[in-house]
Formats: structure tokens, sequence, C-alpha cells
């Protein structure tokens, strides 16, 4: 039995503009964009309920109230269904117990840690778990996800975590980068982090990958965070400022990461799991040679 805090909370940072997706996403928010026939959203959030968690607070802005629907009852669409005699079961993800849905506004996108302090009254005075929706984490098979991993590590070491994955070293100039310090199994130390280094610079090749537990004291560093990178509030400058007053570990996660806010991470996902389904694979995969041939 772990001493630490429960994880019971997590936030899903979701006001971004989207605006590498446009058009798709001018009017309709990009974490319903479905991968398959599930909505990235869905993905995430089916991720933090395997992980233990039971409430799910969206930071939600202009056009995306789509997001918070589609965890509501639909009364028309299931009524008829059921007349029809179709299976309601496709919809049981998507159902939640009255009140572990709790939606907060980010009036202005002005950046990642902005949106997660958006969220300081309902997170209070726990700790608690960031699921960032465009970055799907997809397990191994018969391996747990991305979050469940880090919960586990959390309940061992507790603290703050980030997740991360290795990438080749010419790579980590895209992405936040960890300096790490000593390493037991899949824990890493983390002693300074380090957004978008210069090759030669980079302190390691361990990308930070859109997962975190945090403390609640984010919330009052994120209070006094100036604008970063891009003029916009940027949550890696808020943790860079905890190392050192905070214990910080990262988790390199076992499973692939497919960068969904990016085209090609989108298209990739898509194929890669349209191709691991049973009802599907074997014919995508036929479609994939016959393009491919031609
Ligand atoms: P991104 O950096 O992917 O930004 O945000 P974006 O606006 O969604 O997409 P592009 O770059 O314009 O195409 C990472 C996550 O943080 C959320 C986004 O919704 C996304 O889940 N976010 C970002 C906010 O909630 N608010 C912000 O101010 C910025």
């Amino acid at each position: 039995m772990s001493t630490h805090k429960p994880i019971r909370k997590a936030v899903f940072p979701v006001a971004g503009l989207g605006t590498r997706f446009l058009p798709a996403t001018k009017a309709i928010p990009k974490e319903l964009l479905p991968i398959v026939d599930r909505p990235l959203i869905q993905y995430a959030v089916d991720e933090a309920r395997e992980a233990g968690i039971e409430q799910m607070i969206f930071v939600t802005g202009r056009g995306k109230t789509a997001i918070v629907e589609h965890f509501d009852v639909a009364y028309e669409l299931e009524t008829t269904m059921e007349e029809r005699g179709k299976d309601l079961g496709v919809l049981d993800s998507s159902r939640f117990t009255p009140g572990d849905i709790i939606t907060v506004r980010q009036q202005v996108p002005m950046g990642l840690g902005h949106a997660i302090w958006c969220a300081r009254a309902i997170v209070g005075d726990e700790p608690f778990a960031i699921l960032l929706p465009d970055e799907m984490m997809v397990a191994h098979k018969g391996g747990t996800g991305c979050m469940a991993q880090m919960v586990e590590a959390y309940n061992e070491v507790g603290g703050n975590l980030i997740s991360v994955l290795e990438v080749p070293h010419e790579n980590v100039a895209s992405y936040g980068v960890i300096d790490p310090g000593e390493s037991s199994g899949a824990l890493t130390e983390v002693n300074g982090l380090v957004e978008k280094p210069p090759v030669a610079e980079a302190p390691s090749n361990k990308i930070i990958s859109g997962r975190y537990i945090l403390q609640p004291e984010v919330m009052r560093t994120l209070e006094t965070q100036g604008k970063g990178a891009g003029g916009e509030i940027q949550l890696t400058d808020a943790m860079a400022r905890m190392i050192g007053n905070q214990a910080f570990h990262s988790v390199t996660f076992e499973g692939r990461r497919f960068d969904c806010g990016s085209k090609t991470g989108f298209v990739e996902a898509t194929l890669a799991l349209a191709l691991e389904r049973d009802d599907m694979g074997a014919e995508i995969r036929s479609i994939a040679e016959r393009l491919l041939a031609e």
C-alpha cells in the first residue's frame, strides 16, 4: 500500500486552437478527430480510467463544447438504437458517473501552462495527472497504458513525474528534453528540463511525452510564471522551477507514442491501429499493399 496521496483527478487541456489541422479543426475540436472509430479524447480518458483515475477535468475553450457532449447521454440516439435493436455497448466507454466530468474554461489560449492553471480550484490541494490528448500513447499488447505505468511509479517514489521516450539523438531539437540524473529501471531522476535544445547541447535523448503527475504546488508556480517560448505560459518552465525543491522523476514509457497533433503522426496512428484491429487489419493491409504497388 502506497503512502503517497492517491491520484484521483486528471486534467485534459483541450482549449488549443489546433491550427496545424486547419481547415478540419475550424468547427470541430482537434480532440474529436477520430483514430479509426474513437476520438482522440476518448483514448486519453480511457488511459486515465485504466490508471484508476475517477475525475476528468477538461480545460475547454471557445468551440469545444462538443467534447463535453461526447461524454453525455445521447437520448435520441440511444432510444432510436434501442428501438432498432442495435447494441448500445459501443457507447459504454463514453458513459460517466454524474459529477465525474468537470469542465473549466480557458477564455484565451495563452499556453499549456496557463490551461493547467485554469483548473487550480478543481484540482485543489492534491497531486493530479495531466494528459495531452493529441499525444496518443499506445500500450504494447497485453501491457498497461502510459498513465497506469506512471501511477505505479508514483506509488513507489511520489513527488512529480513526467513520461519520457527515447528518440534518435538527432531528432531532439523539436522536443522538451530532460537532463537526467541517476536511473533505476524505468525511473530516472530529472535534474533539469530544456525546451527544444540544439542537438549538440541536448543533455539527453529522452523527450517529454505528454503525460504528467504533478504536485499541487505547480499551480502556485504557474501563478507567477511569465510568458516563455512562443509568447505562451509554458508548463515546462514551471516544472523546471520546481526541480530541486521537490522530487522529480521521469518514467520511460514502455509502448508507442503517436504525435497526433501533426498530420503525419495522425495518419501513422490511424494506419497502425487499423492494421492491428481484428475486424479490419487484414483488409487494411491488402489495401495498403495495393496502394504502395500502384
Ligand atoms: P498544442 O501545442 O498541440 O497546440 O497544445 P494546439 O493549439 O492544440 O495545436 P496547434 O499547434 O495550433 O496545431 C498541446 C495541448 O495543450 C492544449 C491543446 O488543446 C493540446 O491538447 N492547449 C494548448 C490548451 O488547452 N490551451 C492553450 O493555450 C494551448
